[in-house]
């Protein structure tokens, strides 16, 4: 990586875009504090954080490959980083439960991240067909009554 000058607004929302290995990761590893740089600081909210290890920055970081915990519940994967930050209870509830309505996660508290991919894969299966009716169709037509024709 060589001469990059970005400043980050409060509230933007910015996306990196280039060809692979231009270097998109290695500025969130730079930001994040995973990879140390070797000239140049990092400023986050006009403090310089260069050196400074990642617990310490207060970012979080949603990896490409997820990297949730396949032993931990959903609830104990979001809570996760809240417990190394030594909150209080109550507090980290909130924000579990906060962060989790974000994504529509409500009522998923319990079951492990791997239930849910497993779901959504067998949601696949019965999915449309080509040339064949869907199971909805053929049950109405079963029933006596037309359903709509497939596509
Ligand atoms: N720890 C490292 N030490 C030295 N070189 C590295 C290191 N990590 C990545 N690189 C190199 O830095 C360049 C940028 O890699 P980077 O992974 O940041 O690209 P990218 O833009 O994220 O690519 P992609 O779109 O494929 O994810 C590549 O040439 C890569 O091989
Ligand atoms: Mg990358």
């Amino acid at each position: 990586m060589d001469v990059l000058d970005l400043a980050v607004l409060e509230g933007e929302f910015l996306s990196l875009l280039g060809p692979s290995g231009c270097g998109k990761t290695t500025t969130l590893n730079l930001i994040a504090g995973f990879v140390e740089p070797t000239a140049g600081r990092i400023l986050i909210d006009g403090e310089d954080v260069t050196g400074r290890p990642a617990h310490l920055r207060g970012l979080g970081v949603v990896f490409q490959s997820y990297a949730l915990f396949p032993h931990l519940s959903v609830f104990e994967n979001v809570a996760f980083g809240l417990r190394e930050r030594r909150v209080s209870s109550a507090e980290m509830n909130r924000k579990v439960v906060e962060a989790l309505a974000l994504v529509r996660l409500e009522g998923r508290e319990r079951q492990r991240p791997t239930e849910l991919v497993r779901r959504h894969a067998a949601a696949r299966g019965p999915g449309p067909r080509p040339g064949l009716p869907t199971p909805r169709a053929a049950a109405r037509r079963a029933a006596g009554r037309a359903g709509p024709k497939a596509p």
